[in-house]
């Protein structure tokens, strides 16, 4: 199964297919011809799949696991490893691991001798289904996160469903998140078939989550390439996300971005009944699956909502201190107001729908 994604400097390939790794070597020989290839990863996935790593390419560059290591210092010291192994402008960069291998290996080759190609080899159902559309790559800063970055798109990408069998609960339920907004910003029916795959799609059954990903890949790469810079439709895919944003912030990241966004959707199509853009039925619909799959939709108690209304304001999509939000209009279709797909929301509403309630 091969979806390409088109983007404004070419196009790239997504290989999703149960024991595509085992193929590994050949995939990226075609896709990087003549490249001397490093593997960059984190240490427990290059544990967990050192075989495949280790047929990949000669050399293997590890960061410790988790967000903490998306940073400039542990970009400094690839690039260096880099550098001091004499790797020259032939060089392929192979992301082999989740969100943050990816986005970290990626801004790597995207600067390393003013840009080399690079292979992404997702191992986490959100690197598969969402960070592997869309070429944005890069690092946080104490200032915030994926502050400093490019736009570097790979040369490939190899997503073999298989991996997804030893990845934690939490994680696996953080990419569902993402595939629950693609259905409902962008396909009705990719929405019904999730709420009846279900029970195959927790039990992680290959040939469904492969289906799983190509329909999200599929969705995320049209409304990227309709709009390479974040300017228009590419809003929609931060459905959920104002929400969530401001409420990772103010939980100081206690609660995982699965969460985060499963709350964020849930409210925003709350907010979307009460501007009367969407019907009040959504919200229980899109409630109904999030649940189903594990995650949670009701608020936690005791936030307030002004701390969240002010982390808000403070988001790098919001311009001119109003509140903008992309706003579900129904199952499948984005709100539009005129050429805009956000629209702002008035705070006296978000008050409500986001204050304490009994
Ligand atoms: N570039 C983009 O467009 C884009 C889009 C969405 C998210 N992101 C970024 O992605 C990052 C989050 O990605 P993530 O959720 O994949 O996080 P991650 O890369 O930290 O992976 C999550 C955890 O799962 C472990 N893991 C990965 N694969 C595994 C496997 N197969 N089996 C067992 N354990 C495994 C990792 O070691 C890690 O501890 C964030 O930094 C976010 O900003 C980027
Ligand atoms: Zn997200």
């Amino acid at each position: 199964m091969v979806v390409t994604v088109r983007h404004a400097l070419g196009q790239y390939d997504v290989h999703i297919e149960a024991g595509l790794l085992a193929t590994l070597p050949a995939l990226l020989d075609r896709a990087m011809p003549a490249r001397r290839r490093v593997v960059i990863s984190d240490e427990t996935v290059a544990r967990e799949f050192e075989a495949p790593i280790r047929a990949s390419a000669p050399l293997l560059l590890t960061i410790p696991p988790g967000e903490h290591s998306k940073t400039r210092s542990a970009w400094a010291r690839l690039s260096d490893e880099m550098l001091s192994s004499g790797l020259g402008r032939d060089t392929g960069v192979v992301a082999f691991g989740g969100g943050v291998t990816g986005d970290l290996a990626g801004f790597v080759a995207a600067t390393y001798l003013r840009g080399v190609p690079y292979a992404q080899v997702p191992t986490t159902l959100l690197a598969m289904v969402d960070a592997s559309v869309g070429g944005k790559v890069g690092v946080d800063t104490r200032f915030g996160k994926n502050l400093i970055g490019a736009f570097h798109p790979p040369a490939v990408v190899v997503a073999d469903p298989e991996t997804l069998r030893t990845l934690p609960a939490e994680e696996f339920r953080a990419g569902l998140a993402e595939t629950v907004k693609h259905g409902l910003i962008g396909d009705a029916a990719y929405f019904d078939w999730i709420e009846s795959a279900l029970a195959r799609i927790q039990a992680r059954d290959p040939a469904t989550l492969t289906r799983l990903i190509q329909r999200s890949v599929e969705i995320k790469a049209l409304v990227v390439s309709e709009d390479e810079r974040e300017s228009g439709r590419r809003e929609t895919l931060n459905a959920g996300h104002t929400v969530a944003h401001a409420l990772e912030h103010v939980t100081q990241y206690s609660l995982a971005h699965g969460e985060a966004v499963a709350l964020g959707l849930v409210a925003e199509c709350r907010l979307a009944a009460r501007m009367g853009v969407a019907p009040a039925a959504l919200a229980d619909r899109v409630a109904g699956l999030l649940h189903a799959l594990g995650l949670p939709v009701e608020l936690p108690r005791g936030l307030a909502a002004g701390a969240l209304l002010q982390a808000m304001r403070m988001d790098k999509k919001n311009r001119g201190g109003e509140i903008r939000m992309a706003l579900p209009a129904s199952l499948g279709a984005m709100h539009r107001a005129g050429p805009a797909w956000s629209v702002p929301v008035p705070c006296e509403l978000l008050e409500s729908e986001l204050g304490e309630r009994d």
